[in-house]
């Protein structure tokens, strides 16, 4: 067990059905903790920077499009083993087969509407969070 941060963003999708309370309070629910959460809306720039890893896949453009597409929410969260505790609570990447209780099963709708984003591993999670957060936006941090 070791105390780990994670990323993870409430997609346009999910603030777009007033899901902001809801898909924290589940995190919370879960005993994650928030140390940083902004709620904003991402410019093609970020949004292309941010998924860079998937430039090449053919979903790319649309990615990118659903992400501007709204304002989202930004988080940073920490717990024992955050990054596969959140991964849980989010579900699968395709909503339609995330399991009853998970986040996306909630409020996701399909493999790009999927109402939620989390870091899949430790490698990605300092990526993510290094982003769009700096070390004294991070509670504990400073
Ligand atoms: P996320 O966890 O934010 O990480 C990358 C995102 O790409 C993923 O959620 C999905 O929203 C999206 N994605 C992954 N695979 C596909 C796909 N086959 N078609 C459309 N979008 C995808």
């Amino acid at each position: 067990m070791s105390i780990e941060r994670t990323f993870g963003i409430v997609k346009p999708d999910a603030v777009g059905k007033s899901a902001i309370g809801a898909v924290i309070a589940l995190i919370e629910k879960s005993g994650l903790r928030i140390v940083a959460l902004r709620h904003t809306q991402l410019s093609d720039a970020q949004a292309e920077g941010f998924y860079a890893v998937h430039k090449a896949r053919p979903f790319f453009k649309d990615l990118v499009a659903f992400m501007t597409s709204g304002p989202c929410v930004l988080m940073a969260l920490e717990g024992e083993n955050a990054i596969s505790r959140y991964r849980e609570l989010m579900g699968a990447t395709d909503s339609k087969k995330a399991v009853a209780g998970t986040i996306r099963a909630a409020y996701g709708t399909d493999i790009e509407r999927n109402a939620v984003h989390g870091s899949d591993g430790p490698d990605s999670a300092r990526i993510e969070l290094g982003f769009f957060f700096t070390g004294c936006d991070l509670l504990g941090s400073a």
